[in-house]
């Protein structure tokens, strides 16, 4: 009987949570799609003419489909061709389930049925669906449809799986143009005067979110590559600045068109920039958009990270039209197939480009993000179910981009690139214009390698969390042991802690050795290790090393490691302290070890945990302690590196990242040069060394005067450039004065904000120490304003943001801000941002004395 009832109850939550019922619920098949739309850019509305040709497996009565504020002005259904035969349907819409259900009087045949439809939509201002975008002179219609709106468009089977073609046509003004996602094949004058109709060849078959159109003035630079066009677009005035973006596109067509051995399927490649844009960039079918600041570069900006940026973007979204386009996942469960992809393919094909950007190095450096991310008890499983849009939209995470690229990448370290690769043409050529999912993409690579990828992938795609392996010396080799690595502090330690994974282990020199589960209780022996044990950082686990081998690493670390190897070691040392199973003191005895490693990015990452030991862990005074420590240390390094004539980028990045650290850590000599040529940037007077002006304004802006603020908001408010404009609205959050501070957060709901960028500069304000306290208090007091200013990402990114606290008051307050105050997202979202604060809560407590014995220890002797 009580199981009777547990059974019982347990079918109850399965059902009740609803949310299966947001799917079709199938028996149809959308084969084409021919739309005509007529949108009215004054007005803010379209309207739309569509047929919709579809199979229907079994006759039927209703037809239900995807709609989201979509008005129906009539709906009718043909067999066949003849007139006859059709009949009107009544609609009823579900705006719940965002889906409109057509219903006939007759029964309809299995088989060919062609739906008419006719109706009108909004052109809204979200960001979202087909929406408008504006720049002072003038209103654009565009669209952007992932991950379920294309149904505020057209309505339709907005579904992954199923595929269709399409013809999309628009009817415009006559000074206007279109771009969609094929070559125009007709354009012309009508259906009324001061109009033009522009029609779109037909696609190939593909998933409704990646169907795209533009209107507007736009304006393309041109170039070719293996036989396609490729244009690089944007609003007439910033045509200047996409040369740089075509020559990526241009690499990377090609490269792709030989790593995969499948010629990019269509016959043109547009990538345009868009005013309003809510994500980076998104990948939609021979129509790739981004946000301006990812894809122009203005031609005498060298700002390296910019140009790194826009690189990485266009190699991401161009690795999309394979991987996601033509082969798409069956459902967003699977997404990672998508977005993990393009994060390990995107830092190929930059890197085949760029080899001196050091890619691989940031990809280290991401990857130990990722693991922080991914020790925590609120982390989920790279592939989870997703059915709400609110849930599918937050799977676009770390652990999506991040971890599954990072798995990817360890996969293929271990299987030997060209195995890895042919696992993956064949894999594209078994799916192409198909979908696929998971197990299909192991069962290639497996079959292809000879190597039980499936075995891994699955216990890393299947499983949530980092594991954990601790190395021992024993005998003449070294025991490995594995299990689930959590950082402390979280409330509830999941009951598969106990997990194991099958993990290639590879160390440095040495070939690599399969870690299997069947022996995560019991010690696996392997030979001695001569190295590292996580060879090049490719290895998707934290590694714990026992006395006295951890001694015996450490001390070959600037001699025998590389640059990412030296990154997993100080991450993981770190990683140990907030699992509560090192101590603080021990890691800073580390960084200074360190403090003349020649890598900017080993120095990146050991400085900004050493930031995260004084905002999360020191007092105030703590804090004097550490910058006077720093200082002592730092100073000298940064002093012995001039500036030399050539300087290698990661030169420049490290001297960079020492100017900067010194400033926040008060050193007076580095504060006065920043002053100076803050005033030389203000002044537009050239720099002794330009690699220093970003690391300065940033110093001068947290002391900043009412004159500079002013005059970084004018730039912030009034310039051309979205780079410049970007940064100057980065510094305005940085200023500290209270007035200040309630003044940024004020311009960030203003019109003067475009709102893609509005929730992330109060999410800047809410994440450092020094203004999130007002910035929650603004936030809390104008929720109202900040929703209807929202994007459809802005409240997972303000939930995000809020997990910055570190106490226990602001825990509860945002508990219980979030539970009175619906964000539109789900629960796992301020799930983990609590468990983000209780960590740090733990973390304080746990190392505040050792912190402490640490400082006095080096004030006796420093
Ligand atoms: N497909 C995504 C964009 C997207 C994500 C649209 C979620 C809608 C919902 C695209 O391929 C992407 O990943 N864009 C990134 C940039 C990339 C370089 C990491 C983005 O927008 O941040
Ligand atoms: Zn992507």
């Amino acid at each position: 009987m009580i199981l009777l009832r547990r059974a019982l109850i347990i079918l109850g939550l399965l059902c009740s949570n609803g949310a299966q019922a947001q799917r079709l619920p199938g028996g149809v098949r959308p084969e084409h799609y021919a739309l005509t739309l007529t949108p009215d850019l004054a007005k803010a509305r379209f309207t739309g003419s569509e047929t919709i040709d579809i199979v229907l497996d079994a006759p039927a009565n209703r037809i239900s489909l995807n709609a989201a504020e979509i008005e129906f002005q009539s709906v009718r259904a043909r067999v066949g061709d003849s007139i006859a035969s059709s009949q009107i349907a009544t609609v009823t819409l579900d705006p719940e389930k965002q889906q409109a259900t057509f219903a006939f009087a007759k029964e309809l045949p299995a088989g060919p049925i062609t739906l008419e439809i006719a109706y009108t939509g909004i052109l809204n201002d979200k960001l979202r669906g087909f929406y408008l975008s504006r720049t002072r002179q003038r209103a654009y219609g565009v669209t952007q449809f992932e991950s379920t709106d294309a149904r505020r468009a057209f309505p339709s089977f907005d579904e992954p799986a199923l595929k269709a073609t399409f013809n999309v046509s628009l009817v415009i003004e006559a000074g206007d143009t279109a771009i969609s996602n094929t070559q125009p094949i007709s354009d012309t004058p009508g259906p009324v005067a001061g109009k033009h109709t522009i029609a779109f060849a037909t696609t190939p078959k593909m998933s409704t979110y990646l169907v795209a159109w533009l209107v507007g003035d736009f304006q393309c630079s041109e170039g070719k590559q293996d036989g396609i066009k490729i244009r690089a677009c944007a609003t007439p005035d910033k045509i200047a600045m996409t040369k740089f973006a075509l020559d990526a596109a241009k690499w990377d067509l090609h490269y792709y068109n030989q790593y995969f051995g499948i010629r990019y399927p269509l016959a043109k490649l547009d990538l345009i920039a868009i005013p309003d844009f809510d994500a980076g960039a998104m990948e939609n079918f021979g129509c790739i958009t981004f946000r301006e600041t990812d894809l122009l570069i203005d031609k005498k900006d060298d700002d390296l990270s910019a140009r790194k940026q826009v690189a990485e973007t266009i190699a991401h979204e161009l690795s999309h039209q394979w991987f996601g386009d033509l082969v798409t996942p069956a459902w967003w469960n699977d997404i990672w197939l998508n977005e993990g992809f393009a994060t390990w393919m995107e830092s190929k094909a930059t890197a085949s480009w760029k080899p001196q950007w050091g890619v691989p190095d940031d990809d280290a450096l991401d990857k130990e993000h990722t693991m922080d991310r991914d020790a925590s008890s609120s982390t989920h499983a790279i592939r989870t179910r997703a059915e709400t849009p609110a849930e599918i939209d937050e799977l676009f995470d770390d652990i999506t981009y991040g971890k599954a690229g990072a798995v990817i990448a360890m996969v293929e370290h271990w299987v030997g690139e060209e195995a890895f690769r042919k696992g993956l043409q064949a894999y594209l050529a078994a799916h192409a214009y198909g979908s696929a999912t998971a197990e299909d993409l192991w069962d290639a690579e497996t079959r292809a390698s000879g190597f039980p990828v499936d075995r891994v992938m699955r216990s890393f795609v299947d499983q949530p969390g980092v594991p954990l392996v601790t190395l021992a010396n024993a005998g003449a080799g070294v025991q490995a042991l594995q299990r689930r690595f959590l950082i402390a502090g979280t409330s509830s330690v999941p009951s598969s802690a106990k997990q194991a994974w099958t993990i290639p282990l590879c160390f440095t020199g040495q070939p690599c050795t399969l870690l299997i589960p069947a022996t995560s209780d019991a010690a696996t022996n392997l030979p001695p290790l001569k190295s590292d044990a996580n060879a090049e950082s490719k290895g998707y686990y934290r590694t714990e090393y026992l006395p006295p081998l951890l001694e015996q690493v450490e001390g070959t670390a600037s001699a025998g490691l590389s640059v990412a190897e030296r990154i997993s070691l100080v991450g993981d040392q770190w990683a140990l302290v907030r699992a509560g199973q090192n101590d603080v003191g021990k890691f800073l005895n580390l960084v200074f070890t360190l403090k003349q490693d020649p890598s900017a990015k080993v120095m990146s990452l050991a400085l900004s945990d050493v930031d995260t030991v004084e905002s999360e862990i020191a007092t105030e005074e703590d804090r004097r302690s550490i910058d006077a420590i720093l200082r002592r240390n730092f100073s000298p390094v940064l002093a012995a590196m001039d500036k030399p004539r050539r300087e290698s980028p990661d030169h420049a990045q490290l001297r960079e990242a020492l100017f900067e650290m010194l400033g926040h850590a008060h050193d007076p000599g580095v504060l006065a040069d920043a002053e100076t040529m803050t005033q030389r940037i203000f002044a537009k007077k050239k720099l002794a060394d330009p690699t220093l002006a970003d690391a300065a304004v940033a110093l001068a802006t947290t002391t900043g005067d009412a004159a500079m603020y002013d005059r970084l908001m004018k730039v912030a408010s009034n310039t051309a450039d979205p780079r410049l404009q970007q940064e100057a609205m980065n510094s305005l959050t940085r200023f500290e004065s209270a007035d200040m501070v309630a003044k940024t957060l004020d311009f960030a709901l203003s019109n003067a904000v475009r709102s893609q960028d509005s929730s992330t500069l109060m999410a800047q304000m809410l994440e450092r120490r020094q203004t999130q306290d007002q910035a929650w208090e603004y936030v809390q007091q104008h929720w109202p304003e900040i929703l209807r200013k929202a994007t459809s990402s802005s409240g997972a990114r303000i939930v995000a943001a809020a997990g910055s606290f570190c106490t226990v008051e602001r825990r509860d307050e945002v508990a219980l801000f979030f539970r009175g105050h619906d964000a539109g997202t789900s629960p796992r979202a301020l799930r983990q941002s609590l468990d983000r604060i209780n960590e740090c809560i733990h973390l304080r407590a746990a190392q505040e004395p050792a912190l402490r014995s640490w400082l006095q220890q080096k004030s006796v002797s420093p």
